[in-house]
């Protein structure tokens, strides 16, 4: 043991690991975060390994055993993780070893990390792709009850950010659930490919033991085995789709950020944030700030960067597993927590806002937004489009010389105008 640094694979080395190069190429600091999905996917393995005969049931009795008390360590904060281990499943395997003894040194057969860290990445990013469509549904909720009390509100809608014609608020917000409709869809098809099964493909090229790939799967719900193991065990595809589903759902989120921010302006003032979701300023007395949708706007830029991360760490990688790889986690792990944060914090502001009905009428007033209106009704007493176009046009550009608006422009004020 005095030769080598790590006893997994330290038989063909002959000096030990250069002590920056273990810190260098170690990923337990960020995969410790796999630890559940690590024993999971060894509990599995465990008992396939159990079901077709190569451990006995005490073998595996005790290494469910052993993985449960770790798992209770990990949880408790008691595990001690070390670097020297290198990343999350030699120290599992290696606590498991020191606890149960040489049975547990063949947890390990048939299987190698390759494909044992492209199982726990796919159980992790399962488990969080549904946290991530519950959320979306409960903002979606939250968007469709607001909606349907706003169902009446006017407001002025936009195009090129300049009053076009009146729509309600209700459908406006209308819109946002769409958006999120079709990324929840993205997020269900994503899940369908992420839920695949890579082990037994074991480092590359599968392996000679009778394993039992379909029973695994069943036990840890994918819905299918890997079917080519070189495949398996290189490609983070499911997780570029995922960083990319994600990227668009941010997309979807600065476009409704940027307009609660316009809105919550003294100059709009079509909404009001709710103090708890907005923060002041240390200097100007009269500040609210809108935080919340200001942070979501600038988190769509680390998401965005984590997908072309992951596109530039698979490009080009020859099969099968590389090294590379390893850098999978952060990004991916950074895309899920801010992905998350931003769903939440969207989903506890939206059922909280409250529209300025009047401002929102008011505005509507503004900006000659009837204009399309009028010139269809003169359409319908007669008057064909083009004309109706050129006259409401002149219309227009009359109320602006006298700085009326078509809204206010009833007949009463008109013919007094005229008196
Ligand atoms: N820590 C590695 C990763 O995250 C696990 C697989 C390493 N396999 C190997 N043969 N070095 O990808």
């Amino acid at each position: 043991m005095s030769n080598k640094t790590n006893q997994q694979w330290g038989g063909r080395f002959s000096e030990p690991t250069d002590a920056f190069v273990a810190r260098f190429t170690a990923s337990v600091d960020f995969d410790k975060r796999l630890y559940k999905q690590d024993i999971q996917g060894s509990v599995a393995h465990a008992r396939m390994l159990t079901q077709v005969g190569v451990l006995t049931q005490e073998e595996c009795d005790a290494i469910l055993r052993g993985l449960g008390e770790i798992r209770v360590e990990i949880e408790r904060g008691e595990f001690e993780w070390s670097v020297a281990l290198e990343d999350v499943h030699m120290n599992i395997e290696a606590a498991l070893t020191h606890k149960i003894g040489v049975i547990g040194k063949k947890l390990h057969t048939g299987r190698s990390r390759n494909d044992q860290v492209a199982t726990d990445i796919r159980l992790y990013l399962r488990d969080e792709t549904d946290l991530i469509l519950d959320e979306l549904s409960r903002l979606q909720q939250g968007l469709l009850e607001l909606a349907e009390r706003e169902a009446d509100t006017i407001m002025p809608g936009f195009t090129h950010l300049q009053t076009a014609q009146p729509v309600t608020f209700g459908h406006h917000l209308m819109a946002w659930f769409e958006m999120l409709s079709r990324d929840y869809e993205r997020f269900v098809d994503c899940r369908k490919r992420i839920n695949i099964l890579p082990l037994g493909a074991a480092a590359l090229a599968g392996t000679t033991y009778p394993i039992d790939r379909h029973y695994t799967a069943e036990l840890l719900k994918f819905s299918a085995p890997a079917g080519n193991s070189l495949d398996a065990v290189s490609d983070r595809d499911f997780a570029i789709e995922f960083c990319a589903a994600s990227s668009v759902l941010l997309m979807h989120m600065t476009r409704m950020s940027e307009e609660l921010v316009l809105w919550a302006s003294a100059q709009f003032n079509f909404v009001d944030l709710p103090d708890r979701f907005c923060t002041g300023s240390s200097i100007m007395p009269q500040k609210k700030n809108p935080d919340v949708p200001e942070l979501v706007r600038g988190k769509s830029g680390r998401v965005y960067g984590h997908l072309f991360s992951l596109l530039t760490l698979m490009k080009s990688q020859p099969l099968a597993y590389n090294k590379d790889n390893q850098e999978d986690k952060e990004p991916l792990f950074d895309t899920v927590d801010t992905v998350k944060g931003c769903l939440r914090a969207f989903a506890d502001m939206v059922p909280a806002l409250q529209a300025r009905k009047e401002v929102m009428r008011e505005a509507a007033l503004r900006g000659f937004s009837t204009a399309t209106d009028l010139a269809d009704y003169l359409v319908r007493k007669g008057v064909a489009f083009r004309d109706a176009h050129e006259v409401v046009g002149l219309s227009v550009a009359y109320g602006i010389r006298m700085g009326k608006d078509l809204g206010r422009w009833n007949c009463l004020n008109y013919s007094s105008s005229r008196a």
